[in-house]
């Protein structure tokens, strides 16, 4: 990367509100996005780049036998772009081992919940369900373990007693715009890195649940 700007490739399936914020907070962090991804022609998040003269592809995954098939075409789409780091905003498809592994130590993903509670699916209900009185966003680096990498940061929110599964979506959502742009800044500016099984920032090692970041 060098004192070149970080080149940055986002992956998206959906509205891309953690594009738009990363887009947004590009000017002066040390990275540009050059491309995105979608696996959804009909995602929100490619007319946010458009309007951005940012170019895009569509990978439809339905336009393939398998998974792998979908990864190779995916992996060659990236590597065509030759990105310093590639960003899950809101990407909905898992990717394989062998995909990831190509990836390791340049790959974030951005997850809606306090990680290890919750990986997967539908996170917001899950915390009403179990009661919890905090929720939140995880930004980590992605591995073969899904939602289960190296956590990097994690921004916290309250969850109020008659709070609706929307309602902690969209404060998640908040916080998830203001944590995203900070790790890609700080992935940029060369502090962050993968190192073994641990994120590591200015040479440390992160705590296990990653730098706890106020509002
Ligand atoms: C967000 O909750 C994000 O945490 C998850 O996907 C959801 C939609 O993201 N990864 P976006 O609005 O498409 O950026």
């Amino acid at each position: 990367m060098g004192d070149q700007q970080c080149c940055v490739v986002v992956l998206i399936s959906g509205n891309g509100n953690n594009l738009q914020a990363l887009i947004d907070a590009s000017s002066n962090s040390g990275y540009t996005i050059s491309h995105v991804i979608s696996n959804n022609p009909d995602a929100f998040g490619l007319e946010r780049a458009q309007r951005c003269g940012i170019a895009s592809t569509v990978l439809n995954h339905r336009d393939f036998g398998t998974r792998g098939e979908f990864d190779s075409a995916l992996q060659q789409a990236i590597d065509d772009q030759n990105p310093d780091l590639v960003v899950l905003a809101g990407f909905m498809r898992i990717l394989g081992p062998e995909f990831v592994k190509n990836f390791s130590g340049r790959m974030l993903n951005i997850h809606p919940s306090l990680l290890p509670k919750y990986p997967g699916i539908n996170t917001h209900q899950r915390v009403l369900d179990a009661g919890d009185r905090e929720h939140g966003a995880t930004v980590h680096f992605v591995t073969e373990e899904l939602d289960g990498g190296p956590l990097i940061a994690q921004g916290r929110i309250l969850v109020n007693a008659n709070d609706t599964a929307q309602e902690l979506a969209a404060r998640v959502l908040i916080r998830e715009q203001q944590l995203y742009p900070t790790v890609v800044t700080w992935f940029a500016s060369g502090r962050l890195s993968l190192q073994q099984d641990r994120a590591v920032m200015d040479g440390a090692a992160l705590p296990r649940e990653g730098l706890q970041i106020d509002s």
